[in-house]
């Protein structure tokens, strides 16, 4: 694997911070990742020079266009969308969520039935929940197997009904790291001729994302997970996003992309979504040569892109690999995940634990000390934490490294961790 990491350090200037001449260790990345350098020099650039609205005759109003139009392309390219005008951003996938909830729900009626997964973070749960109390529709749910951390996807022939609308569920889990099988769950419910809605905000800074091939109907992410700026970003199939009523004010574009961009947007922003996907593309042209052949259907940057995600993701198996198996041979630890080495290819290396004797936030509170960021809690992964037993508990600790990380870094934590553990 020709991968560099010091070449990928230099480009990230938070990971050379030092705290009373301390190293920092980065684990709280399933929570929001650093930013590339090049990222905040395109947002200045576009702040600095290019601040204006868009749809103007004018220079700078133009440029702002420019910026927004580049960004569209960009994240058709990251996730092979068909289009760029099947690009919506906004400010996060909650909100998007939020938002677009109130547009599909005006195509659902009273008895309807939803499907929700009990594997998803409450970003892609409760504004469907709430919409669901609205419309008095049904919420039907899939769980998921304990042992295996997965779904058994027979299951969901009971649970799509005939009067099944709607189905949501997550691209990987922000808490025990499982990569579902969305392709297939999205075949399932295109044949009941249900709509999908794919949370892609933990499987896209991770695994290369195809929304041709997974086939759903929505798919959302936030580049602030893949080492870009605070935004989200929405790709929707253009004969959903035309049917859908945009929730806009009158004097609003009324058509897709835009008519689902309330007011006017983070410029800025979205000129750092550009420069993100940028920073993936020179990676596919410089390290991941002989990824190419994987995407040989795919061109230019796109191509790279997906190259560039592919060998990523090996690199980051080693590390989720290094992980568990240290975890797992800590007396009184319990990996709230898959650990099985035949399924280790099935999750993103985001890793839960908890431990027989020692509260997370304990445990977290101690690598805080030693300049080693994870995060405890449920993480907004509610219904999970629930399913699992551990939300009354302090839930798990969280650890993910992303491929920014090394392996001497894991090494580091699973050193500190065991004198944090109560006997
Ligand atoms: C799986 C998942 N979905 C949704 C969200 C919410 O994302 P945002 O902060 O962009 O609203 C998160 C945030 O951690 C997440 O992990």
């Amino acid at each position: 694997m020709n991968f560099d990491l010091q070449a990928i350090r230099a480009q990230f200037p938070a990971l050379a911070l030092t705290d009373r001449s301390r190293r920092r260790i980065y684990f709280d990345n399933p929570a929001g990742t650093q930013v590339l350098a090049s990222v905040a020099e395109a947002m200045s650039d576009c702040l600095l020079k290019k601040s204006a609205n868009v749809g103007g005759y004018f220079a700078s109003s133009q440029d702002a266009g420019e910026v927004v139009q580049s960004a569209r392309i960009a994240m058709a390219d990251f996730l092979n969308a068909p289009s760029p005008d099947e690009i919506v951003f906004g400010q996060n996938m909650t909100t998007i969520t939020f938002h677009l909830s109130r547009s599909i729900g005006r195509l659902l009626r009273p008895g309807d039935e939803i499907v929700l997964s009990q594997m998803d973070h409450d970003a892609n749960v409760w504004p469907w929940v709430m919409m669901a109390r609205d419309l008095e529709l049904e919420v039907r749910w899939l769980p998921f197997n304990h042992e295996t951390f997965e779904f058994d996807l027979e299951i969901l022939d009971d649970i799509i009904t005939e009067r099944t609308r709607l189905l949501c569920v997550g691209g990987a889990s922000n808490l025990t790291g499982t990569i579902n099988n969305v392709k297939a769950i999205c075949a399932r419910a295109r044949a009941a001729g249900v709509m999908t809605y794919i949370d892609g905000v933990q499987s896209a800074p991770h695994i290369a994302t195809d929304v041709q091939d997974i086939a759903c109907d929505f798919f959302v992410c936030s580049s602030y997970k893949f080492f870009g700026p605070h935004q989200g970003i929405l790709w929707g199939r253009r004969e959903l996003l035309e049917q859908l009523e945009p929730y806009k004010v009158r004097p609003a574009p009324s058509e897709p992309p835009s008519c689902f961009e309330t007011g006017t947007q983070s410029h800025e922003g979205i000129a750092g979504i550009t420069a993100t996907v940028d920073y993936f593309s020179r990676i596919g042209t410089s390290m991941a040569k002989g990824y190419g052949d994987r995407w040989s259907h795919l061109a230019g940057r796109r191509r790279d892109v997906h190259a560039a995600m592919s060998l990523l993701f090996d690199y980051e198996k080693l590390l989720a690999d290094h992980l568990v198996d240290g975890l797992v041979e800590i007396d009184g630890i319990k990996v709230q995940g898959i650990t099985d080495k035949n399924a280790m290819g099935r999750r993103v290396p985001t890793v839960a634990f908890t431990h027989s004797k020692t509260a997370p936030d304990s445990i977290a509170e101690g690598l805080a000390k030693q300049n080693i960021f994870v995060w405890s809690g449920h993480n907004y992964a509610v219904e999970v934490a629930k399913s699992l037993g551990i939300y009354e508990t302090g839930g798990a600790v969280r650890v993910g490294p992303v491929h920014y990380n090394s392996v001497a870094e894991i090494d580091e934590f699973l050193k500190a961790l065991p004198g944090l553990l109560s006997r």
